[in-house]
């Protein structure tokens, strides 16, 4: 366990050591079963304040992140370019110094491809709090935390030789970015997991990513493969993960978007794939869900969803992160 994490960024799990995020699951289980008695923890970032910076819309990660927060002792505001200057134009160095004079900690949700990402580690070198990622366009850190503590729960601590599967589904409400898939490629194979990467055509990831992850199989036990084929990749999986994204490295034309998923409207989690799955396989998905087009109801709400807890856990994972780096009192 690393006891000196206070200071340290949170963007992506990849500026992070194994041991180090075990340390964040670690605190994660305890707060979980403090929460589970009701036994209080808010002496642990008593009068401290975490500023909430959102360029996009949010249900689980701003409730999650500021309830977190009211659970510690301290207190979250939430921000957007509207509601504050950078609306009119002022820069993110001055916005990210301001408030780390004030507070301590800042959380930034910045989607935008290839802007999110540079933005997040723009805060980063001008504060002198943690900076938290609350999702960019190439990770999205706090979801890979919690779906990893969600895994251990339902299967153990060793996850080493786990089959582990990421699938694109069809969603036609809006486009998806990519960073969910790629938090869980890069993170799952750390951990020993067989991974399996399904896409049709047209949605690969970052190349620079799947190296990451790649590289990441090799030094923790794991592998990466990736196919074409739903069925092929549900097969005996011990965690199947269908979601939905953008083929954000093909194309960002809305037109050719639309038509890109009408050709893979089959690409759905059903009851029949469910049953190629190992006989434990548990079906998890970040939410929010395109119901009906990702995933059929019965799967969904069935015995196998772990959806639930995967959300419930983003609190407990996040409340670790921000009391281990934001000087809490554990
Ligand atoms: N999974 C997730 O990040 O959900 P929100 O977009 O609602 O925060």
């Amino acid at each position: 366990m690393i006891t000196r994490l206070s200071g340290k960024d949170f963007i992506t799990t990849q500026d992070w050591t194994r041991e180090e995020l075990e340390t964040a699951l670690e605190v994660a289980y305890r707060l979980k079963a403090e929460f589970a008695i009701g036994m209080p923890h808010d002496h642990i970032l008593r009068a401290k304040t975490l500023y909430m910076l959102f360029f996009e819309e949010s249900t689980r990660t701003r409730n999650s992140f500021e309830t977190g927060m009211t659970q510690l002792g301290g207190h979250a505001i939430f921000l957007t370019p509207k509601v504050t200057q950078l609306g009119h134009g002022e820069s993110i160095k001055d916005t990210a110094i301001v408030l780390s004079r004030y507070g301590h900690g800042i959380a930034i949700r910045d989607c935008r491809k290839g802007i999110g990402r540079r933005h997040l580690y723009e805060v980063a070198r001008w504060a002198d709090v943690p900076v938290f990622s609350m999702q960019d366009d190439v990770d999205h850190p706090c979801q890979a935390m919690a779906d990893l503590m969600t895994i251990q729960e339902k299967f153990g601590r060793n996850l080493h030789g786990l089959h582990f599967t990421i699938s694109w589904t069809y969603a036609p409400k809006y486009v998806r970015p990519m960073s969910v898939p790629q938090a869980l490629v890069m993170l799952m194979p750390r951990f020993g997991m067989n991974v399996t990467l399904a896409h049709p055509k047209g949605y690969e990831l970052m190349p620079e990513v799947l190296e990451i992850a790649q590289r990441n199989a090799e030094a923790g036990g794991g592998s990466l493969r990736i196919v074409d084929d739903m069925d092929e990749a549900f097969r005996d999986a011990h965690v199947v993960y269908p979601k939905s994204w953008g083929p954000l490295m093909t194309t960002e034309d809305p037109a050719e978007v639309e038509a890109m998923a009408a050709r893979y409207k089959d690409w759905r989690a059903t009851a029949a794939r469910m049953a190629l799955a190992h006989r434990d396989a548990i079906y998890m998905h970040c939410m929010p869900v395109d119901r009906g087009h990702e995933v059929d109801d019965e799967v969904i709400d069935g015995p196998q969803s772990v959806i639930y807890d995967q959300a419930e856990n983003r609190l407990h994972v996040q409340k670790a992160l921000m009391a281990l780096t934001m000087g809490g009192r554990l």
